[in-house]
């Protein structure tokens, strides 16, 4: 394996720190390496694989697509793109569905209709700092985070970033230039932070009352992360946009723009396209997704799974509070919290779990993030607590 993990190394553009391992099977919550390591796989592709690996339903779905008709573009209507944008409208608060192949591709979609439904010189949007939205250089702009900024200077203008929970501040960055205000409910990447319920409803309020679009990156926290389809859902508000991507297609590759009829009538023929966006594959195994996550029971035993992980969680950091500030989180998606003195270890704690087996992500700098599949057993939650707790306590 050593020898593939080399050739790996030498082909690619060096953007990826890789764990040293060449995954070749995976099936629930485990996935195997080419040496026939076993892995207990609490990242999920990053909040990706949610019915988890191969999931027997998602993976008949893709097949007998793929038998069927594998691309079209857009020029053409698709079965499997209407019953998929059916559904989504139907689970949500939505009229009309933009599709789109990534995350990062939904939230340029929705960077280009709020700025166009602002009209001639109504372009800025707002985000948080702390937030992750993408890659491309309008989503890299968008995201308030500097490490991300570095190098690729000049980035789009328009985008300005608020202090995170602070109405205030944000509210005096609204100018009459000002098109949306665009936040995660909870930050995944900027290290597992919720935002407090009343926060989020006067984000909604400040919208509102100065007419400008509330777009929710729902990327990584929807999809039943959180315990319902979608997690604004917690917070009894709408937003105007919304985007997801990620557990959509549970590792096909699929993002998808949600909106109203009204702001969706922003956009005219030949405004916004994808050649992928919309492929029938990727709808199918979608349309499998959300049959399985609307079925009956499916989000109770997320937020049921999503409380036992916490306490598991709050048990090693009340233990070893020395090292462990606490923990946080909503449903399936957790955070440890390392204290200060010790976060420069969080990329070690991280690769030792990988040498005991066990598969976590570091977010925001020092967060063990823990992002199981959502189909998570109470024992395999156990069995990765119990080695999380053995490397913690070496620490
Ligand atoms: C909240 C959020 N927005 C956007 C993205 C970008 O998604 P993608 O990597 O599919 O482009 C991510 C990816 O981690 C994310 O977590």
């Amino acid at each position: 394996m050593n020898n593939l993990i080399n050739i790996s190394n030498d082909l690619f553009v060096n953007t990826y720190t890789r764990h040293p391992a060449v995954m070749v099977e995976g099936e629930g919550c485990r996935l195997k390496d080419a040496k026939g390591n076993e892995y207990l796989d609490f990242v999920a592709g990053i909040a990706t694989c949610s019915l988890g690996h191969c999931h027997p339903v998602v993976t008949d779905a893709i097949c007998s697509q793929a038998k069927k008709l594998v691309h079209t573009s857009n020029l053409f209507h698709s079965l499997p793109q209407i019953e998929l944008a059916g559904m989504l409208v139907d689970h949500s608060f939505a009229d009309k569905i933009f599709m789109a192949n990534s995350g990062a591709e939904a939230n340029e979609a929705a960077i280009k209709l709020a700025r166009k439904h602002g009209g001639t010189g109504c372009f800025e949007i707002i985000t948080l700092e702390g937030s992750f939205h993408g890659r491309t250089l309008a989503t890299v702009a968008a995201t308030g985070q500097r490490k991300f900024h570095r190098g690729f200077e000049p980035l789009p203008v328009g985008f300005y970033h608020a202090p995170f929970g602070d109405l205030a501040a944000l509210e005096k960055l609204i100018t009459n230039k000002t098109c949306a205000i665009m936040v995660e409910p909870l930050q995944g990447e900027g290290g597992v932070r919720p935002l407090e319920k009343e926060y989020l409803q006067g984000i909604r309020t400040l919208c509102d009352k100065h007419s400008i679009l509330l777009i929710l990156d729902e990327i990584q926290v929807g999809m039943s992360r959180t315990g319902t389809l979608f997690a604004h859902e917690q917070y009894n508000i709408r937003p105007d946009i919304l985007t997801c991507a990620k557990a959509l297609g549970n590792g096909m590759p699929i993002g998808a723009l949600l909106t109203t009829n009204k702001v969706a009538a922003s956009f005219q023929p030949g405004d916004h396209a994808s050649t992928f966006g919309g492929n029938p594959v990727a709808c199918a195994a979608a349309v499998a997704v959300l049959k399985t996550m609307t079925s009956n029971g499916f989000l109770e035993g997320v937020v049921q799974r999503g409380h036992h992980l916490h306490d598991c969680l709050k048990s090693i950091a009340d233990q070893y509070n020395r090292i462990c500030r606490g923990v946080r989180g909503r449903g399936l998606i957790q955070g440890l919290v390392l204290d200060d003195s010790i976060a420069d270890r969080g990329g070690e704690i991280v690769s030792t779990l990988f040498k005991a087996g066990v598969l976590v992500t570091l977010a925001g700098g020092k967060v063990l993030r823990c992002t199981p599949p959502l189909i998570v057993s109470m024992e395999e939650i156990d069995a990765m607590a119990a080695v999380l707790e053995e490397v913690i306590s070496n620490i």
